[in-house]
């Protein structure tokens, strides 16, 4: 299949909206992170993401609107604290599960009684999905498994081929994927921390808990709340490390690591969150917030892939809200090896 490279235009707007509504592929920017889109009420459409993907079929999509009124068409009702959530945080990036209505077909949800709905703010995304008329069905556009793509380039390395076209919407601004919470029950509980802070939840519905897998990987037989949380997630080719700690002690323990894995013939990386140097690596500057460490991620674990890194080593310290978030992508790209110092 050939993928149509498309502009932000009026015209090519219309055109990836086209392809939507005749049951194919686009590939589309959000703040977040680009997501690989499909008519939400044609099942046939969502199977096609599962295969260009390669994606476990009991892992359902999200599902993109450009309008709150498209809330009433996807759901079965939902709770004052619900709404809550909804006023405050849509648009934005944040994903709301709530009680799916029988428009939404099983193919979109994975067979489960509810439906993660999201309103993007990034207005090319919104575009997008109002010209396609009907709600996106969306994960994140990059193969099953590795780092989602924040930039078109991203998308293009996973995707040329398998979809029917990508809009070009430059980098996205967030870097990390939505913040979701499980509005479906009495107490809201975030499924996976994004773009909106626990805190931020918080103070619309203070009795918000966090899901305690977040920062874990499930023991065997365990159920995750939100099936996406049992795969493998967010890995580049690169065997990654996560060194945490207070940043004069964290430097100690890289570049004893990158002496050693050097004298070994491997090539190393780091992605630094602060003014170390480190001889002989390759260096990423992560950026010296969380937000801004979020923010640039998933495209510098693309980039040791691109420079042939054999090892990473990610510096962190947890420094605000965004922590969270970063710390649970981090943790997972590294397969959990994380070395506290
Ligand atoms: O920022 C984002 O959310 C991006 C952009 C494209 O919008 N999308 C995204 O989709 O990250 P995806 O599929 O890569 O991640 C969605 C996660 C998956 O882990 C999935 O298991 C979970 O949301 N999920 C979807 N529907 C769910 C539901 N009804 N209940 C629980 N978890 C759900
Ligand atoms: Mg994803």
């Amino acid at each position: 299949m050939d993928t149509k490279i498309l502009d932000t235009d009026e015209n090519s707007i219309k055109e990836a909206g086209k392809i939507i509504a005749g049951g194919g592929l686009v590939a589309f920017p959000t703040e977040t992170v680009y997501g690989l889109g499909a008519d939400a009420f044609d099942s046939d459409a969502a199977a096609k993401i599962y295969e260009a993907k390669g994606r476990p079929s009991d892992n359902p999509l999200i599902v993109h609107i450009s309008d709150k009124s498209q809330i009433d068409e996807l759901s079965a009702g939902y709770s004052e604290k619900a709404k809550k959530l909804i006023d405050a945080f849509m648009p934005g990036p944040f994903t709301i599960i709530l009680k799916k209505s029988e428009r939404v077909p099983d193919g979109v949800t994975a067979c489960m009684d509810t439906v993660g709905i999201r309103f993007p703010e990034n207005e090319t995304a919104r575009r997008f999905i109002a010209a396609s008329g009907v709600p996106v069905a969306a994960p994140s556009a990059n193969i099953s498994g590795k780092p989602s793509p924040t930039t078109a380039r991203d998308v293009m390395d996973d995707m040329m081929g398998r979809i029917d076209a990508i809009i070009d919407g430059g980098s996205c601004s967030v870097g990390v994927e939505s913040t979701i919470v499980d509005a479906s029950g009495d107490t809201p509980v975030v499924l996976r921390p994004g773009g909106i802070t626990y805190d931020e939840i918080c103070a619309v519905v203070p009795d918000a808990v966090i899901d305690p897998h977040i920062l874990e990987s499930l023991k065997d037989g365990e159920k995750p709340k939100c099936p996406g949380m049992k795969y493998k997630h967010y890995a580049p080719e690169a065997e990654v490390y996560v060194v945490e700690g207070n940043m004069a002690d964290v430097k100690k323990k890289i570049t004893e690591l990158v002496n050693e894995n050097e004298k070994a013939g491997k090539i190393c990386g780091v992605l630094t969150m602060s003014e170390n140097a480190y001889d002989g690596a390759v260096i990423l500057q992560g950026g010296m917030t969380n937000k801004e460490y979020a923010k640039g991620l998933f495209a510098n674990l693309r980039e040791f892939d691109r420079l042939k890194v054999d090892i990473v080593y990610a510096e962190f310290e947890e420094r605000d809200g965004y922590g969270l978030a970063v710390k649970n992508r981090l943790y997972k790209s590294a397969g959990q090896r994380v070395i506290y110092v």
